[in-house]
């Protein structure tokens, strides 16, 4: 590592500058933006991090020889991506090793972020975000519905959903163990749990807690399977297959319920009526913990705000500031309950109780 430059960061800041930024440069950097997300692209398409991790450090044309491909090209792929850490460059020898942001890019890391930019690849979620001055006319994006909603696209396409529920679960992942420090009741309810990456966190920290995980049904399989290979939490899990706004469907009276990046999939009205659902299933000590982002005023960056744009783009709703959450609360006869805290990856822990 001795004599590398320490440019990429890698934590999620922006670049260290090298030069002055005029409003002007600031539109040509959003501009940039897109292009980005196409070097990343390109690099995750030729396995190049593959490369780093098994042969270390070398040259663009070394690399070209072993991807296939052609060295002249593959320079400003690996320039653009070097002050974001994804590769580190040594500029005496001219060769390029592994950054802190590119391990992330390894199939097995364990927050993997390899499904993530290929979910992004994914040609609905890619429509969806070019269709977004569409959407903004509309509401919603004619492209998803006539896919039939995202979910109903992903339920005809098994192995888009299996992505989509890697790339939940990569990033669900790194907040598990945050949750999971929390006390919790005798009982959970997680209401689109996904695979159930989240309750097996609670249920491991908590040998005392029996979990529930409502899902669709297509998911509910696979969380059956993937509850049934975790450790330490045999006996104390069930799968409900079935619809999370129906509360029939809900297990009643249980002290938890967890609805983890749920809330942000939902416009207004439908978040309404997942909310009335959950408080007439909730007894009246219950607590519901909203699992979400809270984008902060005052026009500070937070990733919130780029995600809202996926929101919009993929379910026409949005990442909501504290207002928005107090006024969907009050208006299901629910409120906030103690101070917000915050999670890895901008999200929020949001706890919950019936207003009466
Ligand atoms: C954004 S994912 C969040 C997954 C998980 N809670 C997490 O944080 O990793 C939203 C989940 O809600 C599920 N979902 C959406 N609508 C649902 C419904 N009507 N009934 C049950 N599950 C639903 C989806 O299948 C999906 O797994």
């Amino acid at each position: 590592m001795s004599g590398l430059p320490r440019r990429g960061r890698g934590d999620g800041q922006p670049p260290a500058r090298h030069f002055d930024v005029s409003p002007a440069d600031t539109i040509q950097e959003m501009i940039a933006a897109a292009w980005r997300v196409q070097a990343l692209r390109t690099f995750v398409t030729y396995g190049c991090a593959q490369q780093f991790a098994h042969y270390g450090k070398m040259t663009a044309g070394e690399l070209a020889a072993r991807v296939t491909a052609v060295a002249a090209a593959l320079e400003p792929i690996l320039a653009a991506l070097e002050p974001y850490g994804v590769v580190l460059r040594d500029d005496a020898s001219g060769e390029y090793l592994l950054g802190p942001a590119g391990e992330y890019l390894l199939p097995e890391h364990p927050h993997s972020m390899l499904p993530a930019v290929e979910w992004d690849a994914v040609p609905v979620v890619e429509q969806a975000m070019e269709d977004l001055p569409a959407t903004t006319a509309h509401g919603r994006s004619a492209v998803v519905e006539a896919a039939g909603g995202l979910y109903g696209y992903l339920e005809l396409r098994p192995e888009h959903r299996e992505l989509f529920d890697r790339t939940m679960a990569g990033r669900t992942s790194r907040i598990a163990p945050v949750v999971a420090q929390r006390e919790f009741g005798d009982q959970i309810v997680d209401l689109g749990g996904g695979v159930g990456v989240l309750l097996a966190h609670i249920l491991r920290a908590h040998p005392q807690v029996r979990g529930h995980l409502v899902e669709r049904a297509e998911v509910a399989e696979r969380a059956q399977k993937y509850l049934a290979a975790e450790q330490g939490i045999e006996g104390r899990w069930q799968v409900h297959g079935g619809d999370i706004f129906n509360p029939a469907h809900i297990p009643l009276g249980a002290p938890d319920y967890l609805a983890a990046s749920i809330l942000h999939n939902l416009t207004d009205d439908r978040a309404h009526q997942l909310l009335t659902a959950i408080g007439r299933v909730m007894a009246p000590a219950s607590r519901l913990w909203l699992v979400d982002m809270v984008v902060p005023p005052g026009g500070e960056p937070h990733p919130g705000r780029d995600l809202g744009l996926r929101m919009l783009g993929l379910f026409g709703s949005a990442e909501r500031r504290l207002d928005a959450y107090n006024a969907l609360l009050t208006r299901a006869g629910l409120r906030v309950a103690e101070r917000i805290h915050p999670l890895p990856w901008g999200l929020s822990l949001i706890v919950c109780v019936r207003d009466e």
